[in-house]
């Protein structure tokens, strides 16, 4: 039984750039434990493709962590058939049919709208303007939260991620958490007293139909919320910015020798907007070399498994012509990006 080997880090320099101590990582201990964050971290591509499939061991299971407590448990917080029956009911609302046939034009018309709505403006700030709002308006639909404005389908999900995050215990963090929270469950409710019309695909009518407790709706809209606008909204907001400073890969753009999908796809590649997820070990397991312990914490870092040398080619390069399909930025196993 060999523990994994301890990887120090330094926080502050981790969240300012984590890109050059994930390569140590790779390079020197890509199964490590990080005492600064109490978690092991897997750092490999191969290892977190193989290993997140392996529920048993790799258990997304976490009762007493801060989500499941904030913010309810979700599906993204269950294993196995629980996990499974969830994910089949929120389908009808996210599938790729549903998202062409009826979210690709309101996706469109809004994000016109944001667009006429900059014209006239000398300057503007390309997150807060542009991204932001298209990405709110799009989840607006999706979860039928539509009495909520962009901004605020923005500033829940912040609240959510920086309560989630809030491993300091800062009161005013908890309290800003609580209170969006209460903010939404209050939007959801009212929108299940409307009594959605039979063909309304959006997420709360589809769980509503689907007969799925009140309190798995609510903590499944709030992950939708806390997972998907911050996201979106970066990766546009970050590939129109990773194109301008990289005029040589915006010109394959401009000459059709590449297209928008392989950009975001290189994009979140590179950058990827979700850089970890935690599982927690249910059984001591032997990998790599190292034995994990039963009840420890594990981090799946996706940021890091996009950078792996033994599948990316100067990983740290932003090619928008390379082949991504090795990447993971939507993970790897059954919780893959719904
Ligand atoms: C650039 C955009 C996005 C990225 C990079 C992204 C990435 C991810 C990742 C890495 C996971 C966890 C996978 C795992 O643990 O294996 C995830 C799960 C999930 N995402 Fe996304 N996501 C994006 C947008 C969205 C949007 C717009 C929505 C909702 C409308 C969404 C809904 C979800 C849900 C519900 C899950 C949990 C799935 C499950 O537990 O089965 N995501 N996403």
């Amino acid at each position: 039984m060999k523990a994994p080997p301890e990887f120090g880090i330094i926080p502050q320099a981790f969240w300012d750039d984590p890109y050059p101590t994930l390569a140590a990582m790779r390079r020197d201990a890509p199964i490590c434990f990080v005492p600064q964050l109490n978690a092991i971290l897997l750092n490999k591509r191969d290892d977190i493709f193989t290993c997140e499939k392996n529920v048993a061991v790799f258990s997304s299971q976490q009762a007493g962590g801060l989500m499941t407590v904030l913010m309810g448990e979700n599906m993204m917080r269950k294993d196995g058939d629980a996990h499974m029956k969830e994910r089949r009911e929120i389908f009808p609302a996210i599938s790729p049919k549903t998202v062409k046939n009826t979210w690709r034009t309101h996706f469109e018309r809004e994000t016109r709208t944001v667009i006429d709505g900059l014209k006239d403006r000398s300057g503007f700030d390309i997150v807060r303007d542009f991204a932001m709002p298209v990405s709110g308006h799009a989840l607006r639909h999706i979860t039928g939260l539509t009495q909520l404005r962009p901004d605020e389908i923005d500033q829940t999900s912040q609240a959510m991620i920086d309560g989630v995050g809030n491993y300091g215990g800062d009161p005013a963090l908890e309290a800003a958490c609580h209170a969006a929270t209460a903010k939404l469950d209050a939007a959801i409710d009212a929108r299940i007293a409307a009594n959605a019309p039979d063909d309304d695909t959006s997420i709360v009518a589809v769980l509503h139909r689907a007969g799925q407790p009140i309190e798995s709706i609510r903590a499944n809209v709030k992950l939708a919320i806390s997972g998907g606008q911050n996201e979106p909204r970066d990766a546009i907001a970050g590939a129109a910015w990773a194109l301008l400073t990289h005029p040589e890969e915006r010109a394959k753009v401009a000459k059709d020798e590449a297209t928008w999908l392989q950009v975001f796809e290189e994009y979140a590649r590179w950058i990827s907007p979700i850089g970890m997820s935690p599982r927690e070990i249910k059984q001591d397991f032997e990998w790599g070399g190292v034995t994990l312990v039963k009840g420890t914490r594990a981090f799946l870092m996706f940021s890091s498994a996009n950078r792996d040398e033994d599948h990316f080619d100067e990983p740290d390069a932003f090619r928008v012509n390379r082949d991504t399909s090795k990447a993971i930025s939507f993970g790897a196993g059954p919780h893959f990006c719904a």
